[in-house]
């Protein structure tokens, strides 16, 4: 059985795990939380992480701290993929902004580059990029095109930890980004996100917003500030900005410090992994949109084939096989009933072909060089006997 994702807590994280719980009272949002995020930083690079609980929730709060941060008008228009996690794009109109949907390509899965210029309006405010399957964007284009045109980058990387473009991390390459802990994905904190920026301003926002509003939320060298501002509120029930409820807990903390310790290892099995379904895959090469990148974190091994019938046939041989699949990510999003009013799926070609042709099967830790060989083995009934 090869699954997408396996048992990815190790014995030592599930004893670290209950070694805590023994130890602590304290399990909601505290001094763990602090300890991840700081580990992350170090990891990633990056000056502010904030730990939620999810990476749709990371989406949703970024954007919602940028909208109002920089003051964008309601149904400002943001640039999106066709092809990314469909809570990327919820999230955008959730806090009242507007998708504009931008066709993929087919070498890195992100925008196609040269429909961003057809996608632009007077609304444009942001280009919400998606690093698709550990995939990097283009950021040097993607960059000189928000610098030209003037508008904010978001990157979400919640597929794509420690995928680079150049010697850069991704998530490092913009305004803010987000990241998913989620079970299938490079490390896991059960479920859990990261929001990563620079700036200062905006990081306090995120905080605030994570936590209801609360201004006791932010460091507390900010507090007499506010003390003083509204000294006819109870400090402890001030609420700064409107929030949520997007915490996360010591346990999940504790799990993603752990895990962290694991991520290059994780990242360099998968991309060994990758190298392997490349060459298994070479006799076929010619039926196939050939995905690579010498920046690739890979999240997945994915088959998008030039026709819709060698697809399905080595989807059927590889489930016979007892090999998990799945489509890539939202595939063609415009055929989602909850997005249809945002375009006609028949204008995105490259997506429609990622929805027809296209699948993944499970790329992890526990995908071996056996199993890659089974892999190609399949391969190779099917398409040369
Ligand atoms: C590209 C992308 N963005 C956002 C998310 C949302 O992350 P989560 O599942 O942690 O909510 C996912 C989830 O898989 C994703 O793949």
């Amino acid at each position: 059985m090869w699954k997408l994702q396996e048992n990815i807590l190790e014995a030592n994280d599930k004893q670290i795990l209950m070694n805590f719980i023994n130890s602590t009272d304290r399990f909601t949002q505290f001094e763990k939380v602090k300890q991840f995020e700081s580990d992350w930083n170090a990891w990633q690079g990056c000056n502010y992480s904030t730990f939620v609980n999810s990476g749709s929730s990371a989406d949703l709060l970024m954007l919602d701290a940028v909208k109002e941060l920089y003051n964008l008008p309601d149904y400002s228009e943001v640039l999106v993929p066709a092809v990314t996690w469909i809570t990327t794009v919820t999230s955008v109109i959730q806090v009242g902004l507007k998708p504009v949907f931008v066709d993929v390509n087919l070498t890195d899965l992100s925008f196609d580059y040269d429909k961003l210029e057809k996608a632009i309006t007077p609304k444009t405010k942001i280009i919400f990029v998606t690093h698709l399957i550990g995939l990097p964007a283009d950021m040097t284009k993607i960059s000189a095109f928000a610098k030209a045109h003037n508008l904010i980058v978001l990157e979400d990387c919640c597929e794509s930890h420690g995928a680079k473009h150049g010697d850069v991390k991704v998530g490092n390459l913009s305004l803010a980004s987000t990241f998913s802990f989620y079970w299938g994905h490079h490390i896991t904190t059960v479920e859990g996100g990261m929001i990563c920026t620079a700036n200062e301003e905006l990081n306090d926002l995120f905080i605030l917003k994570r936590s209801h509003g609360l201004a006791r939320e932010l460091a507390i060298a900010k507090h007499q500030k506010f003390k003083n501002l509204y000294p006819d509120i109870n400090f402890n029930f001030l609420f700064l900005t409107k929030g949520y409820n997007v915490r996360n807990t010591e346990l999940h903390a504790v799990i993603g410090s752990e895990q962290l310790k694991h991520l290059d290892r994780y990242i360099a099995t998968r991309n060994a992994n990758h190298q392997n379904y490349l060459e298994v895959i070479r006799p076929i090469a010619d039926k196939l949109f050939l995905i690579d990148n010498p920046g690739i974190s890979s999240f997945c091994l994915p088959f998008i084939f030039k026709s819709q019938s060698d697809s399905e046939k080595l989807k059927r041989e590889l489930e016979l096989n007892e090999v998990e699949t799945r489509p890539i990510i939202g595939a063609n999003l415009l055929r989602q009933p909850c997005l249809k009013q945002y375009g006609d799926f028949k204008n995105f070609p490259n997506a429609e072909i990622v929805h027809q042709n296209g699948f993944y099967i499970g790329n992890n830790q526990f995908v071996n060089a056996e199993r890659i060989k089974l892999l190609g083995k399949i391969i190779n009934e099917i398409f040369n006997n």
